[in-house]
């Protein structure tokens, strides 16, 4: 066989990005698309998410958009069908879509926080990347594909004194979605050991984002590098049961 045709028969990669219509996700799908792979970048909105898919396609990536609420089961089937359909795999799942909780950027105290905000918190950094996984399964396990969440260090016990979110009341939804995630990450691992298919939580530094009103003292460049490391790393250089982080593994 030459060569060229051994090219051929290999299937492109492909990638899905959650929240990938500005900040992370978006820088996330820009490098996964650099590096060859078939990207399907997804948000909750028509608008936004078509035309960050519109700008990185003109970059010369081969990437398409699709519409995606992660709190949306009905987007959540409409997505895995389409995976399905298109690529019949899937490489990498970057579950990056994510809310901080914290309302109108407001340092509330603890009597004011409300459960709501905690309920809708947890539904789209946990639930919403848990159902999503769990609808993209076959596609993953075709392909012996990457789980990548996209994690925070403020959800790390490690943390919870000194620097971080000690004394503020209205992280505890945020760290406590994230905390939930990092679980899931560990135990999803042990649940697809079998079938070749990794998961882990990566944690991309403080990244100036709208999440965080710019104030993060990363670029999304350098945040989105660490995030597609792992999510392109092979398998036995993947950190088992770890918190993996931009200077590598640290303490949960
Ligand atoms: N920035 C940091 O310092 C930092 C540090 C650690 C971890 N992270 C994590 O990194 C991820 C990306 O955050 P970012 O910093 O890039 O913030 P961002 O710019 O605010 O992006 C968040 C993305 O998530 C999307 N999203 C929210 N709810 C969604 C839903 N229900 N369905 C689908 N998409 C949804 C947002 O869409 P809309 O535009 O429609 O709201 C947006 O595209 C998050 O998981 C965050 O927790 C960030």
């Amino acid at each position: 066989m030459m060569d060229s045709e051994r090219h051929e028969a290999t299937p492109r990669r492909t990638a899905l990005v959650t929240g990938a219509n500005k900040g992370l996700g978006k820088e996330i799908s820009r490098q996964l698309a650099a590096l060859g792979m078939s990207v399907l970048l997804t948000a909750r909105n028509d608008e936004l998410g078509s035309a960050a898919a519109a700008e990185l396609a003109a970059e010369g990536g081969d990437i398409r958009f699709a519409r995606l609420d992660v709190t949306e089961e009905k987007t959540i089937r409409s997505v895995a069908e389409l995976v399905d359909g298109s690529f019949g795999r899937l490489d990498i799942l970057v579950n990056n879509a994510g809310v901080s909780g914290v309302v109108r950027g407001e340092r509330l105290p603890l009597d004011e926080i409300s459960v709501e905000t905690l309920r809708s918190t947890l539904e789209t950094n946990f639930v919403g990347a848990f159902a999503l996984t769990q609808a993209l399964l076959p596609a993953l396990r075709t392909a012996g594909g990457r789980v990548v969440n996209v994690t925070s260090a403020l959800a790390t016990f490690a943390r919870t004194t000194g620097s971080g979110p000690a004394g503020r009341a209205d992280l505890i939804p945020y760290c406590a979605s994230k905390v939930a995630l990092n679980m899931t990450s560990v135990l999803l691992a042990d649940q697809l050991r079998e079938s070749g298919v990794t998961v882990c939580s990566v944690s991309p530094g403080y990244v100036a984002t709208d999440m965080n009103n710019f104030a993060g003292t990363k670029t999304v460049r350098d945040g989105a590098r660490t995030v597609v490391r792992f999510a392109t790393a092979a398998p036995d250089e993947l950190p088992d049961r770890a918190f993996i982080t931009e200077e590598g593994v640290a303490p949960w």
